[in-house]
């Protein structure tokens, strides 16, 4: 029999490395390497003698489902978030930095489902059960009949899980805290989170129970992240947010049953997460509209609008090279933008510091809000305020030609919805909604835009010097 090796496997990746280095290949990361056994967790390891396999019936795909395949929660945001409630018989992962509310949600969840007449299991094993009592008090949730667990053994938690009536849904809170005998290593590491969830997850495809697995996103490496299983269950969702905003979005980045591409807007507030259904009206409302630099995004997160301001602030520079500076966006798409505006609409923006922000720390992933940014960066080097009533989309491409881009009717209709009578968007566009009054006003490209808007100055000379 081969000697069994040690393996130095990355806490943050999973990549399996033969000798110990500071810095990992495959992700990046300095110090996570760590060294471990592979002969632990459940699954036997490459060294050992293989067990002879028995055979499983094999079934067709149209037979009987006995349940409803979901449970709804009941809490609008969370049920989008997961494709409309979770799926009996999976496994989800909820990814998310320390603090940001995890344990909050999945309490609130915990006790919705309860009082739908659901077997709902808690099993924390951060927290004391004094702890997650005072918690479900503040949320409201103590009068639940959530059953409740302090535990971090593996092999206790399927055993206690396993007695009576087969629950709905468990949560494990969390998976950094799980370990199991049959591995070797310490807790957190990734053989011992890997084996940890992987029992979890069998237990979850045996019963139709829902399992829900809470995974801490680790910067300094120390225990094992959540990326290390995210390919063993079914469903991954992130928790994200600013700390120092109170609005925080999930995230959905894996679906084996539903979409990937809707987020679930909540605020938090002392007595838990609020559900947010109209999002763009927490993003606007601390809006100050007629300040240069400001402009007005209709955007799209999944199958929802969503409008954000974008705030731009272009100022001479004091430095040799001037500043970028991006919150909210990718800033090399920013620097597309100033090169293709440099390049084809002659603003010269070489001797400027520029500063973009996403109001409400707010992040834009879609290429649609190019023209938004432009206009913001335009109004802010002229020192001219936007329209108030104006939402800007389309994708810019080098040549300073404006694309279409989908969804134009959804983001019309929404802006018209919240008061704003008039759009700048891609000449292209199709589907313009019909039956609105709205000005819709397409331009072909950027260079358009821009006398667009220095325009808007001349004009409102000529009509001061009109009066
Ligand atoms: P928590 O759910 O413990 O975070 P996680 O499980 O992701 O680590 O939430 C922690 C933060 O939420 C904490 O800083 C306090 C805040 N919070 C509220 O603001 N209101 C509430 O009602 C609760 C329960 C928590
Ligand atoms: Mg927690």
């Amino acid at each position: 029999m081969a000697k069994a090796k040690t393996q130095f496997i990355c806490q943050n990746c999973g990549t399996v490395h033969n000798r110990w280095a500071g810095k990992c290949d495959g992700c990046g990361e300095w110090n996570t390497i760590v060294e471990e056994d592979p002969m632990g967790g459940i699954g036997s390891g490459p060294g050992k003698t293989p067990k002879k396999g028995r055979p499983v019936t094999l079934t067709s795909l149209s037979g009987e489902i006995e349940e409803a395949p979901r449970i709804p929660t009941g809490m609008g945001e969370l049920d989008r978030a997961t494709g409309g409630g979770f799926v009996r018989g999976s496994a989800v992962l909820i990814g998310g930095d320390p603090g940001i509310g995890k344990s909050t949600l999945l309490m609130q969840a915990a006790a919705a489902l309860s009082r739908k007449g659901h077997r709902v299991i808690y099993v924390s094993g951060e927290e004391a059960v004094a702890q997650v009592r005072l918690r479900a008090q503040r949320l409201h949730a103590a009068d639940t009949e959530v059953l409740l667990a302090a535990e971090t053994n593996v092999e206790d938690i399927l055993a206690t899980i396993s007695e009576g009536k087969r629950p709905d849904l468990v949560i494990i809170d969390s998976i950094q805290t799980l370990w199991s005998d049959t591995a070797d290593s310490a807790p957190g590491t990734v053989t011992q989170v890997r084996t940890g969830v992987q029992a979890m997850i069998r237990f979850a495809k045996q019963t139709g129970a829902t399992m829900v697995l809470v995974g801490h996103v680790t910067k300094d490496g120390q225990i094992a992240g959540p990326r290390v299983v995210e390919h063993m269950v079914d469903a991954v969702l992130y928790f994200e947010g600013d700390r120092g905003h109170h609005y925080r979005i999930l995230r959905t980045v894996k679906n084996r049953f539903g979409p990937t591409d809707e987020i679930g807007v909540f605020e938090m507030s002392d007595k838990g997460l609020r559900e947010v259904a109209n999002p763009s009206e927490l993003f606007l409302g601390e809006r100050n509209a007629n300040s240069p630099g400001a402009a007005v995004f209709a955007g799209m997160e999944g199958t929802r609008p969503v409008l954000v301001e974008v705030q731009a602030l272009v100022a001479p520079t004091t430095l040799g090279t001037p500043r970028r500076a991006v919150v909210g966006w990718d800033s090399s798409r920013l620097a597309m933008i100033l090169a293709v505006l440099e390049a084809h609409c002659g603003v010269r923006l070489g001797q400027h510091d520029v500063y973009l922000n996403v109001a409400g720390g707010y992040r834009i992933s879609e290429p649609a809000a190019d023209m938004a940014i432009a206009s913001a960066l335009v109004s802010s080097l002229a020192g001219l305020a936007l329209p108030a009533d104006c939402v800007y989309f389309g994708e810019v491409s080098l040549s300073g030609a404006v694309r279409a881009v989908s969804h134009t009717a959804q983001r019309l209709k929404e802006a018209e919805k919240l008061g704003f009578s008039s759009a700048v968007l891609p000449a292209a566009s199709s589907e313009l909604p019909k039956g609105t009054t709205g000005k819709w006003n397409e331009v072909e490209n950027l260079p358009d835009l821009v006398a667009r808007i220095a325009g808007s100055r001349l004009k409102a000379r000529s009509e001061e010097a009109g009066d």
